[in-house]
């Protein structure tokens, strides 16, 4: 048996190794193809973590001089294009470094004390991942703004309002867009909690255990903007819940986006006509030249597929690993990757579209005159006239099947023809048997009657 007299190869832990890696498992274990996308949080944070140990005298002035000035001339290397990214340097972390060294020498060797691969990936992500949640809210944001001037002018516009897709009672379209802006709320409240768990600082945690050196966490934290550190180093560097809390809400912004999705393209269809969708975001046929396609709501109904996945993929990932850091969690990064840029991308494209959809008012009237929206008016009349309410559901039930037989609504109903049904009906039926008039009748915080629609949006505008 023969001990390797020199390192199997030049990576950074190859000092033990007695034969290299094949180039499928350097291939199967390099993160640097997808991990690359870190490289501004990663220089961040080694500036934050060189800063400091310059501070407390772990490394010398001269030395954190020269780090500060390799990172800049690294920071233009990448963003001009130029930096060679290496798969034999593994990840994005020994990229830099690597190139760190070959520029300054003995400083660049010295940048890791104190530190581990471990505490800083962590930090990367969260540095990272603090950006998109900052970039999502503005997206959603921006989304609610377009939802609220639709809702604006739709304010008083009415709709059939469904239940299991069967018309229910009047709505306004503006009152059923507001629903949307409720949802979008939800998120960026739970994106908003979502981030003061993201912003916790790892570095300092070192491979698991801490630090023989005499570090100061707090200073580092405070220059990366962290809220304050983690307060176990175990903990610190195995830690994903803040990821899979990012993919839980983005999972239910996919959720409300494929719900939005679903009304548009059911509008959109000439069965329902309520709306249409500026060309720009539709797409026609190659073979029926009559088409013109709902891609982008179909497309984002289908991305929320992928984020599902996402989530799933993260908690699959967690599940049963023992403490502290292991491999496993480079995994983590792709999934996150995918669902920020799925989510930006989406709640962009909605931005733009909603302010861009047709509505067709007559559409949706026509479609209320079908259905018996204002049954329920009716049987609330009975009541307020002391009719218990089961009887009045009865009495108006018989109204409705009578209607149905002739094919005629409600309100074309003559007043002796309504009074068969009940006694307690008089002329002033007919008001409320309108459309207008069961709008207005909803008169209270929440719903859907106009003056109050107006008030709501005002509400949700000062809520932005
Ligand atoms: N590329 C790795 C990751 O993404 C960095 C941490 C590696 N640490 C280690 N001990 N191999 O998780």
């Amino acid at each position: 048996m023969t001990e390797p007299t020199s390192p199997a190869s030049d990576k950074a832990w190859s000092g033990r190794f007695s034969e290299p890696v094949s180039d499928l498992v350097k291939r199967y274990t390099a993160s640097v193809l997808f991990d690359q996308r870190m490289w501004r949080q990663d220089i961040c944070g080694s500036l934050a973590h060189a800063r400091m140990l310059a501070r407390q005298g772990i490394i010398a002035a001269e030395d954190f001089a020269a780090i500060e000035q390799g990172m800049a001339t690294i920071t233009s290397e990448i963003e001009a294009g130029q930096f060679q990214w290496n798969l034999d340097d593994e990840d994005v972390h020994l990229n830099i470094e690597k190139r760190l060294t070959a520029l300054i020498g003995d400083a660049g060797k010295r940048l890791h004390t104190g530190r581990s691969r471990n505490d800083q990936v962590a930090t990367d992500i969260r540095l990272w991942l603090r950006d998109s949640v900052d970039t999502i809210d503005q997206q959603l944001r921006n989304l609610q703004t377009a939802l609220i001037g639709l809702a604006e002018i739709h304010y008083a516009t009415p709709l059939p309002g469904f239940t299991h897709l069967q018309v229910a009672q009047p709505v306004t379209f503006g009152h059923h867009l507001l629903a949307y802006f409720e949802m979008f709320a939800r998120d960026r409240e739970r994106f908003a909690d979502c981030r003061r768990r993201i912003n916790r600082l790892p570095l300092g945690a070192a491979a698991l255990a801490g630090t023989t050196f005499p570090i100061d966490r707090a200073f580092v934290a405070r220059e990366l903007g962290f809220e304050a550190v983690s307060e176990n180093s175990l903990d610190a560097v195995s830690d994903r819940d803040f990821a899979i809390e990012f993919c839980a809400a983005a999972a239910l912004v996919m959720t409300h986006i494929s719900r939005l999705s679903e009304e548009l393209i059911l509008w959109m269809s000439p069965r329902v006509g309520f709306i249409d969708l500026p060309d720009r975001f539709c797409t026609g046929s190659s073979i029926m030249p009559q088409k013109k396609n709902p891609d982008v709501p179909e497309l984002a109904r289908g991305k929320t597929g992928r984020v599902f996945g996402h989530l799933t993929a993260l908690l699959t990932l967690m599940k049963g690993q023992p403490l502290a850091y292991n491999k496993d969690n480079q995994e983590d990064k792709e999934p996150l990757f995918d669902t920020a840029d799925t989510l930006i991308d989406t709640l962009r494209i909605f931005a733009d579209m909603v302010p861009g959809i047709r509505v067709k008012p007559e559409a949706m009237a026509a479609a209320l005159r079908q259905g018996y929206a204002t049954a329920t008016d009716l049987a609330d009349y009975l009541v307020k006239k002391g009719l218990p309410f089961r009887d009045a559901h009865e009495a108006v039930a018989r109204a409705v099947r009578a209607c149905e037989n002739r094919g005629c609504d409600l309100a074309d109903l003559s007043i002796d023809e309504l009074r068969s049904f009940s006694p307690l009906i008089d002329n002033q039926v007919f008001a409320i048997l309108t459309v207008a008039g069961s709008l207005a009748a909803r008169n209270h915080i929440g719903g859907t009657a106009p003056v109050q629609v107006r008030e709501a949006i005002a509400r949700a505008r000062l809520r932005l």
